[in-house]
């Protein structure tokens, strides 16, 4: 940055606490420019299952996000009538949820809707929903955070459209600051990683699964609309009436639920309810994993391919999703607990309850 002529003075502290924040805002001052904006991007990870995570996980994940950007507003008050930017970095996790990341999904929401309450009272704010960066920062260096993403379609940005994205974001607020006499509260937060075309590629690239989220999440209606627009899977849905009467040629299908009937049509040529389900139930195990099912041992342990308590809940709410079969998150991860274990499980509920 001094390379290209930026005056860089930098102060350590932690921004929940309000001295530190004081004693920066004190550093800018002392420089003798006016302090034009503030980029707000610190941020702790510190996953778990919401039941089980501890209070100190998570606090430590929202504070920096809650009490830091409290602690930013308070200590800027002051300058609020000639800020050009008050930006803060979230994350689409905030708006569609992440596995075993509650705490983050928390704290970025709350940006999201501090943005809009600070607009509302015609103060400078924008919340940046990140998808997922490639090349730098904390999901690059967490390739199973970043596989986890890819897996619900969500496409990356590279740096280059990253920069854009913030330049964009300031840009904005900036020319709101000089135009309007009152913010626009459609604007306080950008979504990234969403678009609709990117998103009807990822549900293409794979049979089942991807991205399903979009499609059935009532607050994803536009991009649904727009994927459907487009003649993505929506639109190739086939309607009730159409499973039920392509299941009364297949016995085994006849009597399971309405989602499951969905999720197994692509697999009517198996010979049995189990064995559908073992097929599909590998094909999404294997793209959890990011391999192909014929690497998949059907008998090999779970925990053995190292499923960890982010890839027990993915594989438990996509099993709720495809089967509306609940298999707790604790069986999975349960020694002695296979596909093949697993299929028979969903294959013995749904011949029960359908
Ligand atoms: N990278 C992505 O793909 C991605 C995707 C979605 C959203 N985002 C958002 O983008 C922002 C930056 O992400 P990143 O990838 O650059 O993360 P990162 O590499 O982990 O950087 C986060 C920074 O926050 C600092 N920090 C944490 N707690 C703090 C506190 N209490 N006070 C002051 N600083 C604190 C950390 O400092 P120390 O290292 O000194 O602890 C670290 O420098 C975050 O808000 C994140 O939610 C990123």
């Amino acid at each position: 940055m001094r390379n290209i002529g930026a005056d860089v003075t930098v102060v350590r502290g932690d921004v929940c606490h309000m001295d530190d924040v004081i004693q920066t805002v004190s550093a800018c001052n002392k420089t003798g420019y006016a302090i034009g904006g503030v980029i707000q991007a610190a941020m702790r990870i510190d996953a778990d299952l919401f039941h089980r995570m501890s209070s100190e996980a998570w606090h430590s994940v929202i504070q920096p996000k809650v009490t830091g950007s409290w602690n930013l507003h308070k200590a800027l008050e002051v300058y609020d009538a000639t800020l050009d930017f008050f930006l803060m970095t979230s994350s689409v996790s905030g708006s569609v949820g992440s596995a075993a990341e509650s705490n983050y999904c928390a704290a970025n929401a709350f940006l999201d809707g501090f943005a809009r309450w600070r607009r509302a009272q015609n103060k400078t704010a924008v919340s940046v929903g990140l998808g997922m960066i490639e090349e730098v920062g904390f999901l690059h260096e967490n390739p199973e955070i970043e596989a986890m993403q890819l897996r619900k379609g969500i496409q990356p940005l590279n740096e280059s459209e990253f920069l854009q994205i913030i330049d964009l974001a300031i840009a904005e607020s900036m020319s709101e600051r000089n135009n309007a006499t009152c913010y626009d509260l459609t604007k306080p937060h950008i979504l990234t990683g969403m678009e609709p075309m990117g998103i009807r590629e990822g549900f293409e690239g794979y049979s089942s699964g991807v991205g399903e989220f979009a499609a059935t999440d009532p607050r994803m209606a536009i991009i649904a609309a727009a994927m459907t627009a487009h003649g993505a899977t929506e639109s190739a849905k086939p309607h009730a009436k159409d499973l039920e009467h392509l299941a009364a040629n297949i016995p085994w299908l006849k009597n399971v639920n309405l989602h499951a009937m969905a999720s197994l049509i692509s697999k009517i040529d198996a010979p049995s309810l189990e064995i559908g389900a073992l097929a599909l139930i590998r094909e999404r195990f294997a793209l959890m994993l990011l391999t192909v099912p014929d690497e998949i041992d059907n008998h090999r342990l779970l925990i053995d391919f190292g499923v960890d308590s982010m890839l027990g809940a993915e594989f438990r709410t996509w099993l709720w999703n495809a089967f509306r079969v609940d298999i707790s998150f604790l069986n999975i991860l349960s020694s002695g607990q296979t596909l093949a274990t697993l299929a028979r499980k969903v294959a013995e509920n749904l011949a029960v309850k359908g």
